[in-house]
This record gives C-alpha cells, sequence and structure tokens, in this order.
C-alpha cells in the first residue's frame, strides 16, 4: 500500500456493522454503522488519539484494529518486522506475529489484572504464550521490563492489590511492552 517505512499502522475504508435484530426468529431488519469509513494512517512513534461523542464508534475501532472484532469491510495494514501484514486476511503464522506486535494497554488496571495473579505472572504470561522464555530467562526478562517502566524487581511477586492506582497502569504496560517480547538474549 505505501513504500514510506516509517509508516506503522493504515487503515482504509474501515467499516464495521452491528446487525440491528427483532421477533424471536430474531430477523435482522438493520444494521449500527459503529465504523463507517474510516481512514487513517500512523507514523512510527507517532500517538494517534481518538476523539468524539459517546457511542460514536472509538471502542469499536479499537476493537476492529486488534481483531478482538472481525470488520465488515475495509483494509487495515500493519507494518511490523520488515514485513506487511493485512490485518483483515492473517493466516496462524502471520497471526502469531500479530499477537506479539499489537497489544492493548486498557483504561481500567483494577479491572484488567488477574487479582490472584503476580507481577510476575502477569507480564511474563505473553512470554509464556508465546514460547519466547520460561523459568529464569522469563524472571530476567520480567525484571528487566518492570524496571523499564518503574517498578521494582522486589515487586516481581506482589499481586495487583497492593499497588497504587499507578503502579497498576504500569503493570498493564509491563505487560503490553513489545520490547520484553522481541528482545532475544539467544
Ligand atoms: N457488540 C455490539 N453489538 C451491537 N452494537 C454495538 C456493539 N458494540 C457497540 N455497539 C454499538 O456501536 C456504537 C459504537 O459503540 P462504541 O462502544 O464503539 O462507542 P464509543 O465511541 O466507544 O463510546 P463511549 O465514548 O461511550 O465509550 C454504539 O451505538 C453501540 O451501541
Ligand atoms: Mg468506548
Amino acid at each position: 500500500m505505501n513504500a514510506n517505512n516509517d509508516v506503522l499502522l493504515e487503515v482504509e475504508g474501515l467499516r464495521k456493522y452491528f446487525p440491528i435484530q427483532k421477533g424471536l426468529m430474531r430477523r435482522t431488519i438493520g444494521n449500527i454503522k459503529a465504523v463507517d469509513d474510516v481512514n487513517l494512517r500512523v507514523q512510527r512513534g507517532e500517538v494517534l488519539g481518538v476523539v468524539g461523542e459517546s457511542g460514536c464508534g472509538k471502542t469499536t475501532l479499537g476493537r476492529c484494529l486488534v481483531r478482538v472484532y472481525e470488520p465488515t469491510g475495509g483494509q487495515v495494514i500493519l507494518h511490523t518486522d520488515g514485513r506487511e501484514l493485512s490485518v483483515t486476511e492473517l493466516n496462524s503464522e502471520q497471526m502469531r506475529l500479530f499477537r506479539r506486535s499489537v497489544q492493548m494497554i486498557f483504561q481500567d488496571p483494577f479491572a484488567s489484572l488477574n487479582p490472584r495473579m503476580n507481577v510476575l505472572e502477569t507480564v511474563g504470561e505473553p512470554l509464556k504464550v508465546n514460547g519466547l522464555a520460561s523459568g529464569r530467562d522469563l524472571e530476567d526478562r520480567v525484571a528487566k521490563v518492570i524496571q523499564q517502566v518503574g517498578l521494582r524487581v522486589e515487586h516481581l511477586r506482589r499481586y495487583p492489590h497492593s499497588f497504587s492506582g499507578g503502579q497498576r497502569q504500569r503493570i498493564g504496560i509491563a505487560r503490553a511492552c513489545r520490547r520484553a517480547r522481541i528482545d532475544r538474549r539467544r
């Protein structure tokens, strides 16, 4: 789509419609056009804010971009690791690469952190699930990334309830940190 190396994300004509259903047979009588023809481009290192009235489709747009929702139409292209991924048409190998590259940081860290998982388990889970680290290596990487977000190694075995709101938000940022997943020291 675009030869510019600085482009990270391109969105063209993105649409997400939800069916409006009625009656016992749940007949579709129309669509809610939650996202209708969104076009945008994000450069590497750029931060994009989406602003608008309640119900205008901000969350739905975000969910389409991270493939929580299957878009109704349009194109999403992610440029990562020297490759161009069509986010709407990922095969299983590309989906793995995509999941390593794109992570969500949730607005409410209390609701999005599992109270039964300590920092090591929470931040280490994506590394484990992606088969990127285990054992001592996993702990070293988690220790490194939590220090990058301003937490300390002695926090590794503490649970979410014992952190301040700001510290909890940092745990969420550390969990989403791509650096931990690509910093392979082998
Ligand atoms: N899963 C769904 N099924 C049906 N309709 C939905 C669904 N999710 C969202 N909608 C509808 O799509 C529209 C956009 O919702 P969305 O949650 O994206 O808005 P928003 O901009 O994030 O709003 P807010 O600022 O209130 O969070 C709304 O009309 C909403 O009712
Ligand atoms: Mg929202």
